[in-house]
């Protein structure tokens, strides 16, 4: 059976209604896809989207994700559920959210999680279509107990039209001096991108202000807000689509995140006094990333390794996208650093130099290094097809003009940075089966990006001095009731 999903009626047909032949078949031509990878978190067949609801609660790392289940579309959208101690061995706790009220029938759209006693309380954002087919958007609340059962109660925020249009989504929970805090992501009335600020007592929740940023010419909806404090300092984390600047390296992608470090925001007023914007990924693919914090005060976060408008190659084995690699955040001066979680060096299987050519035995690696002032790196094919990574000095380039899959050519091919001196020149990759994340800058410069490539691979290296570690795959199982 095929669903045609160029027809947008198809794209809410529910899991209820399709056998059990059809999952079955799209699982398998997912997991056998070239491209499928062997360490990041994807989705069993269907469209993943935003990391949802993360959060540490009694010893585990709770993680779900946005999950459209039938094909590689943006379709009635689920919750999905995994949990991990340790980053290596997870829990697939299979679909979390489904969208089967009347609240949230035609989606069960992005939001966070707080850990509350045994229990964990999830925000999301439920979507209904009114007699124009237009979606209504309101904030709701479930508990996901410890077996994973999900609970729902029900819609806290309904949108205020005098505030807001029809956008008004993705209710991240914050802990403020044991008081709870919720901001979600809207276009204002005047069509402009806001963040508004909710505080949130037993069911009773009430506005306090939108938040007062210091930003302009920024976009006309601002998506997956996320907000913490580290260090002294107030991080607030967003996808303004629509924002331009005269960078030429900056909001090159479908949409973009930017994060803004600041004072402590002010939870009475919404004033946030913070310094010029930065963005956070100068790669192609990432998107919608949330931020929690665990035990150790560690604040992690994780990305949506992908873009909402670009056709994979992957669509036609029936999946799409994948999150990032878990990464820790801590604050430089102005910047914020991203550094790929300590624990992810389990990983590593077995380790060797990085020569001028390198043989590549398995599609899941990382490289280490340090870097001169010109560097090159490659992964080749026999064809010649390759994805590049270089310095002249000033600026990076990741280049994937020649991979063997072009996609989304109409966004561009090659990506630049400025390259900061001031800090260690020093570099790590992280690469699967179709995907590419590059720290360098001491993880301030980072990028995102898949790529597509077939055949054996060889790595070519100028200028970097340093190991390959092959990477063994994560362990999925699922929960046995
Ligand atoms: C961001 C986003 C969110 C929304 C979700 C729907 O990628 O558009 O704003 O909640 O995806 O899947």
């Amino acid at each position: 059976m095929v669903i045609d999903f160029s027809n947008r009626e198809n794209r809410f047909i529910t899991l209820d209604d399709i056998s059990e032949e059809y999952v079955l078949d799209i699982r398998n031509k997912s997991k056998n896809d070239l491209y499928y990878p062997t360490y990041h978190i994807a989705p069993p067949h269907g469209l993943l989207n935003d990391p949802n609801g993360l959060v540490y609660h009694e010893g585990i790392h709770h993680i779900f994700y946005q999950w459209f289940p039938l094909g590689p579309v943006h379709g009635l959208k689920h919750w999905y559920h995994l949990s991990t101690k340790d980053f290596i061995h997870y829990t697939d706790h299979g679909v979390a959210l489904k969208p089967d009220t009347l609240y949230d029938q035609h989606g069960c759209f992005s939001g966070g999680a707080l850990s509350q006693e045994d229990y964990l309380v999830i925000y999301y954002t439920g979507n209904v279509k009114d007699e124009e087919g237009k979606f209504v958007q309101v904030q709701c609340i479930a508990q996901c107990d410890s077996h994973g059962v999900i609970h729902k109660k029900g819609p806290i925020i309904y949108p205020d039209f005098n505030l807001t249009t029809y956008n008004f989504r993705d209710p991240v929970p914050y802990r403020k001096d044991d008081e709870i805090y919720l901001f979600v992501g809207a276009e204002n009335v005047d069509h402009e991108g806001t963040i508004l600020l909710y505080k949130q007592e037993l069911e009773d929740v009430s506005l306090v202000r939108p938040l007062q940023l210091d930003v302009s010419n920024f976009g006309y909806m601002w998506e997956c807000p996320s907000y913490f404090e580290l260090e002294g300092r107030g991080i607030l984390l967003f996808a303004p689509q629509g924002a331009t600047s005269e960078d030429p390296n900056e909001f090159n992608n479908v949409f973009s995140v930017v994060y803004l470090i600041g004072d402590h925001l002010n939870f009475d007023t919404g004033d946030f006094k913070h310094q010029r914007y930065v963005e956070m990924d100068k790669g192609f693919d990432f998107y919608a990333p949330q931020v929690y914090q665990d035990e150790q005060g560690r604040q992690i976060m994780y990305g949506w390794l992908g873009n909402s408008k670009s056709a994979y190659p992957t669509d036609r084995n029936m999946w799409a996208h994948m999150l990032t690699i878990p990464r820790e955040l801590s604050i430089k001066g102005r910047y914020l650093l991203q550094s790929p979680l300590a624990e992810l060096k389990d990983l590593r299987h077995s380790s060797r130099r990085l020569q001028s050519k390198s043989e590549i035995h398995r599609r899941g690696f990382e490289i280490e290094g340090t870097l001169q002032e010109t560097f090159r790196f490659s992964i080749v094919n026999a064809e010649g097809d390759a994805i590049e990574f270089y310095s002249d000095r000033e600026m990076y380039t990741l280049d994937r003009s020649n991979m063997t899959e072009l996609y989304a050519t109409e966004y561009g091919t090659v990506r630049q940075a400025h390259r900061h001196y001031d800090m260690v020149q020093s570099i790590r990759i992280f690469v699967d089966a179709s995907s590419i994340e590059i720290f360098v800058d001491e993880g301030m410069t980072v990028f995102t990006s898949r790529f597509f490539l077939t055949g054996e691979w060889t790595i070519e290296t100028e200028g970097i001095t340093g190991f390959i570690h092959d990477l063994s795959p994560i362990q999925v199982k699922e929960v046995t009731e």
